[in-house]
């Protein structure tokens, strides 16, 4: 189907998307309400390939560029286009709004994927013209280094639609996951809402410090999470695979389950009490540097998994 790619909200994440489906050879409008954004988009997104370029990710960061249109209008972004992305704040009034601005601009066919982190889309597409078109297309940032992204229905979402979002997100070099109906978080919130869960009540009950619960991730279960997910990871850690490994290690994770039962806001004291471990491993000046430092280890990541067999 012929159509650019239209992107609504062009923030941290709408940036993202744009060199996405740009390094992939796709022509790009780009519409975001704020001036200011639309007025830096270039400089933002260059910078970002630049960076790209330095770790070999991207060949030609002026023919990408070249592919990119910044819109002052919505229907300009919208209208022709055969996917849009939007990415517009992570509130329900926001996204109902704009659903229902890009509902009626949509051509046949085409589809929109919602960024949203978290919030079901029938939660926002419900009153939106062709609600049927509709879906979440949910990212990791940034989207252009980490390659999986959730695709979700609503009720009312055509299946064409969902087929049609799942082979676009393959063919710009993504890795869609088919989460076949709704539930909150998805899937990817929800694994790491588990892992969140029992870091913070390790730490509450005094077990270990932030560090040393961050260092057995990082040192530890991570390393192999790079490359296979946790049913591969039990399949291959058992003589006899994953029935083996059941077997032997079912009552360890049963217990450990039930030893979990009442659920409990993170408390103010306790945020307290991680806050001042973080802030004196790393002061709040210094979370920018950090942040960037963690873009470039995932962009030598990127490039390490790229040559994979
Ligand atoms: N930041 C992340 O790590 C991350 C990861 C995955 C998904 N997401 C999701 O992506 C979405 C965007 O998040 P972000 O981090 O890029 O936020 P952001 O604040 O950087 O960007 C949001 C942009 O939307 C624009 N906007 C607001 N209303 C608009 C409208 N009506 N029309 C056009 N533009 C509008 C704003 O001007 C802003 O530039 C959210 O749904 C978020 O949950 C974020």
């Amino acid at each position: 189907m012929p159509g650019h790619i239209g992107i609504v909200g062009a923030g941290l994440v709408g940036a993202g998307w744009t060199i996405v489906f740009a390094r992939a050879g796709e022509q790009v409008r780009v519409y975001d309400a704020a001036a200011a954004i639309r007025d830096n988009f270039m400089a933002v997104v260059g910078q970002q390939l630049d960076d790209l370029k330095r770790y070999d990710l991207v060949d030609d960061p002026a023919a990408i560029l070249a592919r990119i249109q910044v819109c002052d209008n919505l229907a300009a972004a919208v209208q022709g286009a055969r996917f849009i992305q939007e990415s517009v704040l992570e509130q329900v009034a926001v996204k109902q709004e704009i659903s229902a601005a890009i509902g009626p601009l949509l051509g046949a066919g085409a589809i929109v994927g919602s960024s949203t982190s978290g919030i079901p889309g029938s939660a926002f597409t419900e009153g939106a013209a062709n609600r049927e078109r509709f879906l979440v297309t949910h990212p990791v940032n940034p989207p252009y280094l980490v390659p999986v992204v959730e695709v979700v229905p609503a009720p009312w979402t055509a299946q064409d639609a969902m087929d049609g979002a799942m082979a676009l997100m393959a063919g710009v070099g993504q890795s869609p996951v088919l989460v076949r109906r709704e539930i909150e978080g998805f899937i990817l919130n929800r694994l790491q809402g588990v892992l969140l869960r029992e870091a913070w009540a390790l730490f509450e009950a005094g077990y270990a410090s932030t560090a040393d619960i961050d260092k057995t991730v990082s040192e530890g279960l991570g390393l192999r999470w790079s490359f296979m997910g946790p049913f591969e990871t039990i399949d291959l850690n058992a003589p006899g695979g994953v029935a083996d490994y059941a077997e032997r290690l079912g009552p360890l994770y049963h217990a450990i389950q039930k030893s979990r039962t009442d659920p409990q806001p993170w408390s103010g004291d306790l945020i307290d009490r991680v806050d001042g471990e973080r802030r004196r491993a790393l002061a709040m000046d210094d979370l920018g540097a950090r942040r960037n430092w963690r873009d470039r280890r995932l962009m030598a990541l990127a490039a390490h998994k790229a040559g994979q067999e």
